[in-house]
């Protein structure tokens, strides 16, 4: 940021407001509570520097301080901070070109050559106090650059020879009509409207071929629902078990007390232990002895497919059958697979 000082010669020993100010100072001071009104600062400098000619003398910061009850130096500070505020005479037109990157693209060094060789120097005021010129950041009006900001309005779509005409209108005291300098309207197309032009899109020749409205609401009963059948509602069995499948192996009925303690296949539990049993099956023989397809009717009746080959089931059995016993087996024994216990068994 450049370091900004304000002009202590040029602004003499005194400042007031223009009489016609007063009410837009009250205005502002109405909007903030009596111990926060140096909120007004902003609004007032502003104002101070209209009634200044267009900058910020000393002694205009000095009345805005006392107005807000501020000491002077918060009051410098917000002034010598925004560039906004102008520390320094100006002419009575005074001109801020926009250099930034948009306005620069489109020909603003071309009209910054044309603001030196008709006003001279940056903030240059001319002898007969009508021109100066700054050089600003983006106005936003890029859409229409480049451009320049006259006072409180915008000129825009400028050439060399269109601001070199306004500056020569303004020197001679004549008004200069803001806005776009070319043909156009606003912010659009040189020329006129390129897209959009069709005539029946604004004579409301389009609208009869509507008909309707996708959402209007309608008179008209609603059309009936289509009956259509409720699928079949399916059983628990039917969601959690594949259809039939396999041959069931041979079941036995055993004595009480002659049945095999199947928990000690590792993957048959309590629960699967009681389900085994309620389809015939007790013993470890009758399990090693399970074909492809008995596994196959198993695995379907019990609802877990391909456990009985990944856990091995048949090997097992057919070690225990024999009996051996296996690893699991004897920590079953042992008591030590939680798993494997009976209900209340400790
Ligand atoms: S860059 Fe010039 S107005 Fe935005």
């Amino acid at each position: 940021m450049a370091l900004r000082r304000f002009d202590i010669e040029a602004g003499g020993d005194s400042f007031a407001f223009l009489p016609e100010t007063e009410p837009t100072i009250a205005f502002w001071l109405a909007k903030y509570p009596d111990d926060k009104k140096r909120s007004g600062v902003i609004p007032l400098l502003w104002l101070a520097q209209k009634d200044n000619a267009g900058w910020l003398s000393e002694p205009a910061m000095r009345e805005v301080a006392d107005r807000l009850e501020m000491p002077y130096i918060r009051v410098y500070e917000v002034a010598t901070f925004y560039t906004m505020f102008r520390l320094q005479p100006v002419g009575k037109h005074h001109i801020q070109l926009c250099g930034t990157t948009p306005c620069m693209l489109r020909g603003a060094n071309d009209l910054k050559t044309v603001c030196e060789a008709k006003i001279g120097p940056k903030m240059h005021v001319t002898d007969d106090g009508r021109l100066s010129w700054e050089e600003v950041e983006c106005l936003g009006a890029c859409v229409n650059a480049p451009m320049v900001q006259i006072n409180d309005y915008y000129y825009e779509d400028l050439t060399p020879d269109s601001l070199t005409e306004i500056l020569a209108k303004l020197q001679n005291g004549a008004d200069v009509k803001p806005g776009t300098f070319i043909d156009r309207l606003n912010s659009a197309p040189e020329g006129g409207a390129k897209s959009l032009v069709e005539a029946e899109l604004y004579d409301g020749s389009r609208s009869k071929a509507v008909k309707t409205l996708p959402n209007l609401p309608s008179d008209a009963p609603a059309p009936a629902e289509p009956k259509t059948p409720a699928p079949a509602k399916k059983t628990l069995i039917e969601t959690t078990k594949p259809a039939a499948t396999g041959e069931k192996p041979e079941a036995l009925k055993v004595a009480a007390g002659e049945e095999d303690d199947l928990k000690r296949i590792k993957g048959i539990g309590p629960v699967n232990e009681t389900a085994l049993n309620a389809l015939g099956f007790y013993k470890f023989s009758q399990v090693a002895a399970w074909t492809p397809v008995n596994i196959a009717w198993v695995e379907n009746e019990l609802s877990f497919p391909g456990r009985v080959e990944r856990e091995d089931w048949i090997a097992q059995a057919k070690t225990l059958a024999a009996g051996e016993e296996t690893a699991f087996s004897k920590r079953v024994d042992a008591g030590e697979v939680e798993s494997s216990k009976d209900e209340g068994e400790d």
